[in-house]
């Protein structure tokens, strides 16, 4: 039942049935790419967190595993096991994760029981750590004795160093830090930075800071955006020079993967934005973004790009050397595809805008344009995604820095996914869902003057998926 629906994404990572949220414990680990993630075994809402768990040889097609963390009725995370990270404790694959029990948020760690890390053993001393800091004080809620949660760990100068995600009475987000010499006995130091919350939101979740040499990247999560700085980072203190957002849609809680090669690769939870009977009904709510390379340009600004590997998912190709639009005039190509990556090259000569609309039925009736405009601004428009009432008709944007002149695009479409990527840097990934089977068309119109669209390919996409998935996959009990 699930395999037929068209809004399923198919070369995105989704969970084989059931709810999925944020990438947890990603790891390269002998040879193999691990993504864990949020997951709920029991329906597509949020309750009762596992960690459910998908492996890869490739990065691009994917095969689901059991799920590999659960809560411990007696243990300090009965109440769920939520979001953390793995690290590679001197040849021991270790998770660190928080575990939620009545009102309090338990860091808790867990070491691998076999090479496919598909079981975990949780310590017999979790939590790890028992109380949040007493300086600055930790935010209380109604939910919550302490906002406190999601871990980030690494080694430097040979101690493990951790970010604990968290709200500050009377201020706003901020990321902890902890010191150990051993992942179990750490000593908090305080925090890295914090933000106010006007701007930067009460807590900050998943909170994540990445080594790029001679600058750092600190990316949170506030509930409503993924805001990044890029700065520096010394003796335990994070000087931010920039700030953007990660991504200017749907994409949250992203986490990184240092693989063996040596490259930044990061996922993010894409979340439903539709009712949730609409989920309900689907069986399944939630998907991964694709992975993303990070690195930092010349200039020192961040360039996010797909994977590489991710070409090699393409298949049947369509090419237009040259597409050239006079105003009002739309082209209409010749593709029928929810499953497809768009690459082009955009040069706006006297247009005001190019629209490129996807998952657009042939009457034009239900379609989801995106739009570049001349103030160098890209528009995801909803308002005509889907004849649903309840699906969200928000319009989507993000700022388009003109590094390159023409526009570098690429759009991929999975379904009720449309992630762009615009000059390897910004990115904007939204959620739309068509009613119409036949709305599977693609066209390109210039407004205002005359556009070319240089160099276009639309290519199919082939499956993450090679195996019939089976929407329940037996649970392994952890020990
Ligand atoms: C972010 C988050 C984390 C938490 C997890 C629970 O989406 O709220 O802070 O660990 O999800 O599922």
């Amino acid at each position: 039942e699930l395999a037929d629906d068209s809004l399923r994404p198919t070369y995105h990572v989704t969970p084989p049935a059931n709810w999925l949220n944020d990438p947890n414990g990603l790891i390269h680990w002998n040879g193999q790419y691990h993504l864990f993630y949020q997951y709920n075994p029991t329906g597509p809402f949020h309750n009762t967190i596992h960690w459910g768990h998908a492996v890869s040889d490739d990065l691009i097609h994917w095969e689901d595993k059991p799920v590999a963390l659960s809560p411990s009725p007696d243990g300090p995370d009965r109440d769920g096991c939520w979001s953390g990270c793995a690290v590679d404790d001197d040849g021991t694959a270790t998770i660190l994760y928080t575990g939620g029990r009545d009102k309090k948020q338990l860091p808790c760690i867990a070491t691998a029981a076999d090479e496919d890390l598909s079981s975990w053993v949780k310590d017999p001393d979790n939590p790890v750590i028992e109380e949040t800091p007493a300086e600055p004080e930790v935010l209380r809620t109604e939910h919550w004795e302490g906002e406190f949660r999601d871990h980030c760990v690494w080694r430097e100068d040979g101690v493990w160093h951790q970010l604990i995600g968290a709200g500050m009475e009377g201020g706003g987000g901020a990321a902890l830090l902890y010191v150990s010499e051993n992942l179990r006995d750490w000593e908090y130091r305080g925090p890295i930075l914090s933000g106010d919350r006007d701007t930067a939101g009460t807590v900050w979740e998943c909170p994540e800071l990445l080594d790029f040499g001679d600058r750092y990247l600190l990316h949170v999560s506030n509930y409503e955006d993924v805001v990044y700085f890029l700065g520096t980072y010394e003796d335990g203190e994070f000087t931010p020079e920039r700030r953007d957002k990660l991504d200017h849609g749907d994409f949250y809680a992203p986490q990184s993967m240092w693989t063996d090669d040596g490259r930044i690769l990061t996922w993010g939870w894409v979340p439903e934005a539709r009712d949730v009977s609409a989920q309900w009904d689907a069986g399944w709510s939630g998907t991964m973004s694709l992975p993303r390379e990070l690195t930092l340009a010349d200039d020192g600004g961040l360039c996010q790009r797909p994977a590489p590997e991710l070409t090699d998912l393409r298949g049947a190709n369509t090419h237009h050397d040259e597409l050239r639009l006079s105003s009002g005039d739309r082209r209409r190509l010749d593709v029928e595809s929810r499953t497809f990556e768009l690459r082009a090259t955009v040069r706006l000569e006297d247009a005001e805008a190019v629209e490129l609309s996807v998952l657009e039925t042939p009457d034009r009736a239900e379609r989801t344009p995106v739009r570049y405009t001349r103030n160098s601004e890209i528009f995801v428009d909803r308002s005509t995604s889907s004849h649903d009432q309840q699906a969200t008709t928000a319009t989507q944007q993000m700022r388009v820095t003109p590094y390159d002149s023409p526009l570098s695009l690429r759009v991929f479409v999975d379904g009720s996914v449309v992630e762009v990527f615009a000059n390897e840097r910004h990115c904007l990934t939204s959620r739309v869902y068509p009613t119409n089977e036949d709305a599977t068309g693609v066209s390109l119109a210039a407004e205002g003057g005359r556009a070319t669209v240089a160099s276009l390919d639309v290519w199919e996409m082939e499956s993450a998926w090679d195996a019939e998935r089976d929407p329940s996959p037996r649970e392994k009990p952890s020990i």
